[in-house]
């Protein structure tokens, strides 16, 4: 059976910086508050007055710079998965614009899966499924995310706004033979019964309208969010998720050579940290400069520590998420 091995990683980022300041004119919160309750900095966010992008605009980019560091072309790809939250239409997904976008061969299959913070972690095991079963032998996975024209800019919003910035990540993973290397295994969950905690309501199918005016005037059109319920299941879910797959392979954490948590938080990245007793040097993270890009979080991180010189082959890298749904796992992966 082939294990599944990264063939190479990309990312993408609007150029616009948006610093906190920036967001307390436009609504009541503070650089100070902003840093200080969740570490970030600055974030990205797509120009729409100079240069409207979508999800799939900013993925398009990501998913060309991973072929490019593969070394391989747009006719090497066999699947596409694609995980977002913020699709540029409600139908079709995303996978389908890329893979027109690129100029992917008609006939190559494009999923689109909707696990919002664990997105790249879902998309992962399904990629290293399709691998290992010698179903598809490349596979381009792709997290992307326009959180900036979705988010409310007041005060009403200012919880879950000041958190989020846009950004997209790509990873070709492909079969090889060295049993060595790749995914070595990965651990998923979700709870339906908190999906409500962190949730964007409308439009529903379930409403009839699917959106109203009275609707919009409420902002049921905007992420809604029981910040500290999230905080708290996530500092449990990661590291537990983290510790049974490393039990599955006879891990120490102090083995692991690289943890990239999904960027929700640095006080939640600071706090899986702890729980797994591992060093300053074993953690990444880059929450300072992007915010929480959900499902291309990871992917971002990645390439971030790739390009910065931070895995060489046969590190142990793992990677865990959390989010809505609720949804969360980790993975291992020997690089
Ligand atoms: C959102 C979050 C940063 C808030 O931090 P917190 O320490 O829990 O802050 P609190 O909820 O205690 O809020 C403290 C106060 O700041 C206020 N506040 C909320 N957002 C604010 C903002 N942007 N600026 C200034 N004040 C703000 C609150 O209204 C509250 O005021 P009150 O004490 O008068 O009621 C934190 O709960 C969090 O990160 N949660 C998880 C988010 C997450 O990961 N989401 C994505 C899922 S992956």
């Amino acid at each position: 059976m082939p294990n599944a091995v990264f063939l190479g990683t990309g990312h993408f980022v609007p150029d616009r910086v948006v610093s906190n300041d920036e967001l307390a004119k436009l609504m009541d919160t503070s650089d100070e508050w902003i840093q200080q309750r969740t570490g970030i900095q600055q974030r990205r966010f797509v120009d729409f007055d100079k240069e409207p992008m979508g999800a799939s605009d900013l993925g398009t980019r990501a998913a060309r710079n991973a072929l490019d560091a593969a070394g391989m072309s747009k006719d090497d790809v066999d699947c596409i998965i694609y995980a977002t939250l913020s699709p540029d239409k409600a139908f079709p997904g995303d996978g389908v614009l890329v893979q027109a976008k690129l100029d992917i061969p008609a006939g190559v299959p494009a999923f689109d899966i909707r696990n919002q913070c664990s997105g790249f972690l879902y998309g992962l095991q399904m990629a290293n499924a399709f691998i290992r079963q010698g179903v598809y032998k490349n596979v381009l996975l792709i997290g992307s995310e326009v959180h900036s024209s979705g988010l409310e800019f007041a005060d009403r919003g200012r919880e879950v706004s000041v958190i989020f910035g846009d950004g997209s990540a790509a990873a070709v993973l492909g079969a090889s033979d060295d049993n060595e290397r790749g995914v070595l295994g990965i651990k998923l969950h979700a709870d339906g019964r908190f999906a409500e905690v962190l949730e964007t309501s409308c439009p529903s199918s379930a409403l009839n309208p699917r959106v109203t005016k009275e609707m919009l005037d409420t902002g049921a059109q905007y992420p809604r969010m029981q910040g500290k319920l999230v905080f708290k299941n996530a500092v449990q879910r990661m590291p537990e998720a983290v510790s049974e797959v490393l039990a599955e392979h006879h891990v120490e954490p102090r083995d692991i050579k690289l943890l990239i948590p999904h960027q929700a938080n640095l006080r939640i990245s600071e706090m899986v940290q702890r729980r797994l007793e591992l060093r300053d040097d074993q953690v990444f993270n880059n929450i300072q400069k992007y915010g929480n890009t959900t499902a291309a979080s990871i992917p971002l991180a990645l390439d971030e520590a790739v390009k910065e010189g931070r895995l060489h082959k046969g590190d142990l890298l793992v990677l865990t998420a959390f989010g809505a749904g609720f949804t969360w796992g980790a993975a291992l992966v020997r690089w």
